[in-house]
């Protein structure tokens, strides 16, 4: 295997000028829940498999390591094209050392699922951003299905030891979080399951799990359940094939440059090749609702996903109430909104917010204190968070990241349109998910230095 470095550079301060119309055509690297399931499924599918357009972030390349560790032959060819040839689903290798997962929530999630459906040891771990974020809503399930917890810090969090069963329980789970990634670990460790595990959810989470796993060859049956939910059956034990798969742009990265192109007048700028799968796009119908001026250009299908271009521009919004059932599909882009609500006239209401605090950080007491120090008023009530927009964001403030990605990123897309700069302690971690970001932002016409 090639040796897959996954590092952080030491800590970088960046700031966030106001800037001239952000202008453009670009496709933004490749979605990040994607690429961690495409080389997931390379491991598990005996033979070769071909990813292109993955995203070579850090957290993918921790969970490109850890299929290594586990038995997969991986190279890399070219930029984002990558050959994983499989251990095949009930062979993965254990172990030697830790499988460190650096700044990767959903890294750890999925591959503590499929590790746990294999009779093999082995210790989870992550930096200290991961190593506070809870683990029991996966370690749950998968003890239900007969996976043991050998070892594991205070409440169920990271290093974490498991035996994986020998025989997995097939199970029917009903998940009291919406979380994709609780799905997914249910779904992956039932894989290797005689029977039919169940996953049901109250509300319906991104399904790239699903659709990969049909993809790759599982019988998979979906049905609604309720208003917003779904009910998820896999047949255990599928014979899983190598398959070839293009990965599409990533909404949750496209979020910030389209956020720039709202913001900042005059701006007009194209995207292309972005994932449109509604559970993703939750997003896109708040800035719709908002007054957002975006075009889509063009629809094809990709590897089981629908893919689009979107045309953005600089657009006089005003503020909306957005509803707690489009949480999931918009999860990761609340900070980026709270930084658009601040441009647009009068309140955003963002409802329904309690996952926010167990991200990458305290997502909602970080963009408050975001907020707060760049002149934005707003409130916390309870699990909402309201935004008060006067079409103006003062800036002049330093924003701290708390080793996440999208604050840092969020918040350096206010600067480009607030009266002063806006600076942000540390931009290291946008490399987990966006590492071309700032050059990207730059090409685009963004002022940050
Ligand atoms: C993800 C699921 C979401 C999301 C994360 C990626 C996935 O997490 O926030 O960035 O790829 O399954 P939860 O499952 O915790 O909601």
């Amino acid at each position: 295997m090639n040796k897959i470095v996954t590092r952080h550079v030491e800590v970088k301060p960046l700031s966030a000028h106001r800037s001239g119309p952000i202008k453009g055509r670009v496709r933004i690297p490749g979605d990040k829940s994607i690429s961690h399931r495409a080389l997931l499924f390379g491991l598990l599918a005996v033979g070769e498999s071909e990813i292109e357009g993955l995203l070579e972030g850090e957290d993918v390349l921790a969970t490109a390591r850890a299929c290594g560790q586990l038995g997969a032959a991986i190279e890399r060819k070219a930029p984002g094209s990558w050959r994983i040839t499989g251990a095949g689903l009930g062979s993965l290798l254990p172990p030697r050392d830790k499988i460190d997962f650096g700044n990767s929530g959903t890294g750890v999630r999925l591959m503590m699922g499929l590790v746990a459906g294999h009779p093999v040891e082995a210790v989870f771990d992550g930096d200290a951003s991961l190593r506070s974020r809870p683990m029991r809503r996966v370690l749950d399930p998968l003890s239900k299905m007969g996976t043991e917890i050998l070892d594991q810090a205070d409440g169920g969090r990271l290093p974490i030891k498991i035996r994986g069963a020998r025989d997995p329980i097939p199970v029917e789970y009903e998940s009291p979080i919406p979380s994709a990634q609780v799905k997914s670990a249910v779904l992956l460790c039932g894989l290797a399951a005689p029977g039919d595990t169940t996953v049901i959810e109250r509300e319906a989470t991104r399904d790239h799990t699903e659709r990969m796993l049909e993809y790759f060859g599982a019988d998979v049956s979906v049905s609604k359940h309720g208003a917003h939910g779904r009910r998820i059956t896999l047949k255990g034990r599928p014979e899983l094939k190598p398959q070839k798969l293009r990965v599409p742009g990533d909404p949750s990265s496209a979020a910030f440059p389209i956020a720039a192109a709202l913001i900042v007048k005059d701006s007009d700028l194209v995207l292309e090749g972005l994932l449109d799968n509604p559970l993703r796009t939750g997003l896109l119908t708040t800035l719709k609702e908002m007054g957002a001026n975006i075009e889509e250009l063009a629809r094809r299908e990709e590897s089981g996903e629908t893919v689009v271009d979107l045309r953005v521009r600089g657009s006089a919004l005003k503020g909306v109430d957005v509803p707690p059932e489009r949480a999931p599909s918009m999860i990761d882009e609340y900070p980026v909104l709270a930084v658009i609500a601040s441009f647009a006239e009068g309140d955003t209401v963002m409802r329904g917010l309690c996952e926010l605090r167990v991200k990458e950080s305290d997502r909602l007491a970080a963009v408050a204190a975001g907020l707060k120090a760049n002149g934005v008023s707003h409130e916390i009530r309870g699990d909402d968070l309201i935004v008060h927009g006067k079409g103006r964001a003062a800036g002049g403030g330093i924003v701290a990241t708390h080793m996440d990605h999208r604050i840092a990123m969020s918040f350096l897309m206010m600067g480009l349109a607030s009266e002063k700069p806006v600076k942000i302690d540390d931009a290291s971690f946008v490399a987990t998910s966006f590492p071309e970001f700032t050059a990207l932002m730059r090409s685009l016409g963004a002022d940050i230095s």
